[in-house]
């Protein structure tokens, strides 16, 4: 008991007011390292980092063991030392490390040219499908004639043609976009009608760039959309879509979001929270939403907020931080997205009229700096994710897998990770992820993933800048 309550005033007395700004791995070293090791391989406590749970691996269950603790096996209840906040970082630094250690153990499918490489259902080869001459790709999408359009981020919207070949001028006349932090040309994507109509969509950073009184170039932006036709290499007919209020415009160089779907006439689209976290709840603002749009713009009659005065009315679902993965399953018309969490707390959605996504309320993600957050990772009233990855992935591209090439993937949901350099297979049933497989790692930063019209997956790559696809190995 004197024991118990010498540790306790120690801990107490250790913690500084500004207790929650504490860095996580600093609250380990200090209050946990003596008993669980410094590289958390266990001693008098046993080691956080094997996958080996005695009193279970779930968020909750490592809550509940530092939180309560266990008197009789002398680990003390945390909950009397460390705030909420404090205890959840701490688990999120134990997922982290954990996967860190089975990440070692495991021999990830890295793919070499000329090889075959080995996944549970299928067995395929990487093509290259553009080697050199692009920047930065960020999205592709596949014409009906086999040509296909790539934005680069600095602004250029390039052609590859059908034999392959990458046009080695962009088009001519896109819109100015500014170029500026993880903002620039983003998105692109054809009208499902485009055979008859012609119309792609570009999504970008729209905004200004001035010489502040410093003298240093000052940027103010936010995503915005457009439409225009390709004629003789040439934008034309432009449109704006959805060109927010200058107002809106950040300087912030974080969380811009895009991509594009289309369902049953109307274009849906995501805006990241552009670093003003709190934004995300508030419906006046366009940041941090999923908006819904008629395909030229107009606003539906029925969204979701359309008759709230004080909410924009193409809001279709809101509490966002940074959608970069929009997707809709082909078996039911659903809606998915793919959003960067902070650290930690990466989420896959299943995307419905007018709920709220939680951000920065509710998450599974600390502070970069492993300071925490929040401890609440569920809240009523809040969706759930359908799937959230901690350590995070920094989810990038997505898209449901149609056509017969790969026919154990069919219909199954790949989405790309910058950080991990991966691409990773979920397989949705009923609305729910039954199954989750990385089937690519380490070859770069994936920014898409795309299924091509011949149920070929083609990813776009940063660092090298390149494209490859996935074909089945024969
Ligand atoms: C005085 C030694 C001691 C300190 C300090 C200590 N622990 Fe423990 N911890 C233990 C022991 C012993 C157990 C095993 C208890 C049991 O089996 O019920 C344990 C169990 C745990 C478990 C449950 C493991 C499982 O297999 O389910 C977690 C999680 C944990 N500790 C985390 C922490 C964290 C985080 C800290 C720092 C805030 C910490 N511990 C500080 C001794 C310690």
């Amino acid at each position: 008991m004197i024991r118990c309550i010498a540790i306790c005033l120690l801990g107490l007395w250790a913690v500084p007011a500004s207790a929650d700004r504490v860095k996580v791995e600093a609250l380990y070293a200090q209050h946990c390292a003596a008993c669980h090791g410094a590289e958390y391989e266990g001693g008098v406590g046993g080691s956080l980092v094997d996958g080996e749970w005695k009193h279970g691996s779930s968020d909750e269950d490592v809550y509940r063991s530092i939180a309560k603790g266990n008197v009789e096996m002398q680990m003390q209840a945390w909950e009397e030392v460390l705030s909420a906040g404090q205890i959840r970082s701490l688990v999120i630094l134990l997922q982290e490390k954990e996967h860190q250690f089975r990440e070692k153990q495991q021999k990830p499918p890295v793919p070499a040219a000329g090889e075959v490489t080995k996944t549970r259902m299928h067995d395929y080869r990487i093509e290259t499908v553009v080697a050199d001459g692009l920047k930065t790709p960020w999205a592709i999408a596949f014409l009906p004639d086999g040509r296909r359009l790539v934005t680069e981020k600095h602004g250029a919207l390039r052609v590859i043609a059908a034999d392959g070949a990458l046009d080695p001028k962009p088009v001519e006349g896109t819109p100015e976009v500014t170029d500026h932090g993880q903002g620039g040309l983003m998105e692109v994507a054809i009208h499902p009608q485009f055979a008859s109509n012609g119309w792609v969509y570009l999504g970008f950073a729209d905004g200004t760039k001035e010489t502040g009184p410093d003298g240093k170039e000052q940027t103010r932006s936010i995503t915005a959309v457009a439409r225009g036709r390709i004629r003789d290499h040439c934008w034309t007919d432009h449109e704006w879509i959805y060109r927010p209020d200058p107002m809106f415009r950040s300087r912030a160089g974080v969380h811009f979001g895009t991509r594009f779907v289309f369902r049953d006439g109307f274009l849906f689209f995501a805006i990241g929270e552009r670093g003003g976290m709190m934004e995300s709840q508030d419906l006046s603002r366009p940041t941090g939403k999923i908006f819904r749009l008629q395909d030229d713009g107009r606003v539906p009659a029925d969204n979701p907020f359309a008759d709230r005065p004080d909410a924009i009315a193409g809001i279709w679902s809101y509490g966002h931080r940074n959608p970069q993965g929009l997707a809709i399953d082909p078996r039911d018309g659903s809606i998915w997205s793919t959003e960067h969490g902070p650290r930690g707390g990466d989420e896959l959605n299943r995307i419905r009229a007018g709920a709220n996504y939680g951000w920065p309320v509710v998450t599974h993600g600390m502070n970069y700096d492993g300071s925490p957050m929040t401890a609440e990772t569920t809240r009523e009233g809040i969706e759930a994710a359908a799937a959230v990855w901690v350590p995070s992935l920094a989810v990038c591209g997505l898209d449901f897998l149609e056509g017969d090439v790969f026919p154990d993937w069919k219909h199954d949901l790949f989405s790309g990770g910058l950080v991990t350099e991966e691409v990773r297979r979920i397989r949705i049933t009923d609305g729910r992820v039954v199954d989750q497989e990385v089937i690519l790692k380490g070859i770069g930063r994936v920014r898409d993933v795309a299924c091509a019209p011949d149920g070929t997956i083609h990813v776009l790559l940063n660092r090298p800048d390149r494209i490859v696809r996935l074909v089945p190995a024969r």
